[in-house]
């Protein structure tokens, strides 16, 4: 053999090595798939001085992955536009559409992880919910920005980033749903937005579980509440879901907006009660009344983070069969009382589930 044909044989043998190396390497990383919802991730200002003021749901997910080319370095990312809404604007249908595509997706061996681009307005109640009803112990991921992705200092490709890490590692598993925002990792129980202009926006009352830095994950914690596989919920059981509602209560308290919901079909209603969840006295007979006509009420607080309703404190709830919202603030109350009623559930048994999720 002439040392030309040996030279081309050798250099065949090498090209071929060296992508079935490229091939490998790729098909070894983890896949993780990338659900874009909208919200301000995907948002787009008039200027980079803009951090506030923009449009949201703007920029598709194609764009978004290939706004952080550093994602291939970590996973094989697949996107899928599932809605492109800023979430304020979410319904309990679009929380069933989302839900049952994850929990597909979660069933698909070639999917890792799943990753969820959302509006950070209602993301703790999305975050909550999936926790709830999706039956996997996949990391699933929901993440955001507080600016949009044209504003100077950015908060959103490092997020997703972070989010993509967190989804594609395999000791995220098992730990429910989360929510990673401003290097941190929060479970989707506990978080829920406590400021409303700020990077650090993301707040869990008892503290997030770890940090997602350079790539790699920290864990300090472990989730307390029953989740995911260990769920009694289950998304491709439910149907619909019941119209919950919330009232705020304040000083100078009146009926009618329980009394209006009620009339509007509410299944029941989530009182953001003062103090400890209290019911002014103008308000218990109409909740009484109500709760009479079958609707449940459920005495949670507008003072949130960082303690719970305690049942039979100010209020006979034994007395008047109504249920405490325990440590969850009225938002993530109305997505368990209406999991919890879609079930079925009496008052004994939401209470209960409100002690145990
Ligand atoms: N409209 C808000 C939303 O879609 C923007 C807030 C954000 O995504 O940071 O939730």
């Amino acid at each position: 053999m002439s040392l030309k044909s040996l030279l081309i044989q050798l250099s065949t043998g090498l090209v071929a090595l060296t992508l079935a190396a490229t091939v490998s390497a790729q098909t070894a990383k983890p896949q993780v798939v990338l659900l874009a919802t909208g919200g301000t991730i995907a948002g787009a200002g008039a200027s980079a001085a803009n951090s506030a003021t923009y449009q949201a749901a703007k920029v598709p997910v194609d764009k978004l992955i290939a706004g952080v080319p550093e994602l291939s370095a970590v996973a094989q990312v697949r996107g899928e536009q599932v809605f492109q809404i800023a979430s304020e604007s979410f319904t309990n249908e679009h929380l069933l559409t989302l839900g049952k595509r994850v929990a597909a997706l979660a069933k698909q061996a070639d999917v890792d992880g799943i990753v969820i681009t959302h509006g950070t307005d209602t993301l703790e109640e999305t975050a909550y919910f999936l926790t709830l009803t999706v039956r996997t112990d996949k990391p699933i991921v929901v993440v955001g920005s507080m600016r949009p992705s044209t504003a100077l200092s950015a908060d959103g490709t490092l997020n997703l980033l972070n989010a993509v890490t967190t989804a594609a590692d395999k000791s995220s598993r098992g730990k429910g749903v989360l929510v990673v925002m401003n290097d941190e990792i929060h479970t989707g129980r506990d978080v829920s937005k406590s400021i409303n202009i700020r990077t650090e926006a993301f707040k869990s009352p008892w503290g997030p579980l770890g940090m997602v830095v350079e790539g790699k994950t920290y864990w300090f914690r472990a989730p307390a509440k029953r989740h995911t596989t260990e769920s009694e919920f289950d998304i491709e059981q439910i149907g619909a879901l019941p119209q919950v509602d919330i009232v705020y209560g304040s000083g100078n308290a009146s009926d009618t907006a329980y009394r209006a919901f009620a009339a509007k079909g509410a299944k029941a209603i989530v009182h953001a009660g003062t103090g400890n969840g209290s019911v002014s006295g103008q308000v218990v007979p109409a909740l009484r009344e109500l709760r009479a006509q079958g609707l449940q009420i459920v005495r949670s607080a507008r003072v949130v983070g960082g303690g719970f309703v305690l049942r039979n404190a100010e209020q006979p709830d034994d007395q008047y069969d109504w249920v405490v919202a325990h440590d969850l603030n009225p938002q993530k109350a109305r997505i368990l009382t209406m999991v919890a009623l879609a079930k079925g559930a009496d008052s004994k048994t939401l209470q209960r589930i409100f002690m145990a999720y």
